[in-house]
């Protein structure tokens, strides 16, 4: 009889480990080498042999189109209207980290970890917290140093009547650390923490790299790889099958 009585068990205990396994495989597979679902970016991404300048690490494997790419080099581009220079010309070494800033955020398939819904006319996912290398926040800021701004939100509040943003009324142009105090303040409050500032340095495979050489590959294939894995541990993401929560349930209801 007590033999009988285990067989049903038994199973139970196999499902449930499989349940496990596939679940944590699930919620990596879905995570990793993704593009977002929002205005411009490529379905799924794949190789992009003419991405432009500085958009063209992501050659190799890229969510970004190579007309996006050259747009994301422009002022008041196509891509979003967005006009750099909206308290004067704002100056080239600090552009050049706004335009690397848009190749990652349009070229990146290892986002997939802080990938969010929204509910945004232009766009149906965002990035949420992404874990930026120190030093690349750093640098952003300090050659941000001798330009100018009037907001810290760079997403809402501006007045868009001309057709590209400018300073809404009330908004005065300071430089930028006026509205950025720390470079922390720059990269979490400019998009909405889009970013969060890691403490994390460039190379050390925990924080996303804004800038890198493609020669040595794509180091934030393994920062997502890692991010993907301790949250899928973690059972953040993911909705975990019904029927394997309810065996879990029977389980302990019946042991
Ligand atoms: C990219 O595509 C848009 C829309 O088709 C077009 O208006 C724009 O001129 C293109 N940009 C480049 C650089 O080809
Ligand atoms: C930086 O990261 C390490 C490693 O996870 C963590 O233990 C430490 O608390 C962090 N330091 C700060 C100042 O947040």
């Amino acid at each position: 009889m007590a033999h009988l009585m285990t067989v049903p068990w038994l199973l139970l205990l196999i499902w449930m480990a499989h349940c496990a396994a596939s679940r944590a495989t699930r919620a990596r597979a879905d995570l990793l080498n993704v593009c977002m679902d929002a205005k411009h970016h490529k379905e799924k991404p794949g190789p992009e042999d003419n991405l432009h300048n500085q958009c063209s690490p992501w050659k190799k494997n890229s969510c970004c189109s190579t007309n996006t790419s050259q747009e994301a080099h422009k002022d008041i581009s196509y891509l979003y209207r967005f006009n750099w220079d909206h308290c004067g010309t704002m100056a080239a070494e600090c552009k050049r980290h706004f335009i690397q800033d848009t190749c990652l955020y349009e070229c990146s398939p290892n986002l997939g970890p802080w990938i969010q819904q929204v509910d945004q006319s232009w766009r149906k996912e965002r990035i949420l917290d992404v874990p930026l290398c120190k030093e690349d926040c750093q640098q952003w800021w300090e050659d941000c140093r001798t330009s100018f701004t009037c907001k810290s939100n760079w997403h809402k509040g501006w007045d868009w009547t001309s057709g590209y943003n400018q300073c809404p009324v009330g908004a005065s142009c300071h430089p930028f650390h006026f509205y950025f105090p720390t470079p922390a303040a720059l990269c979490e409050e400019i998009w909405t923490h889009s970013y969060k500032l890691s403490n994390y340095s460039r190379g050390s495979g925990r924080c996303i790299q804004m800038w890198f050489d493609p020669a040595q590959g794509n180091p934030n294939e393994e920062v997502a790889r890692f991010y993907a894995e301790a949250m899928s541990r973690a059972g953040l993401h993911g909705a975990w099958p019904l029927a394997c929560s309810l065996s879990l349930m029977l389980f302990w209801v019946f042991s």
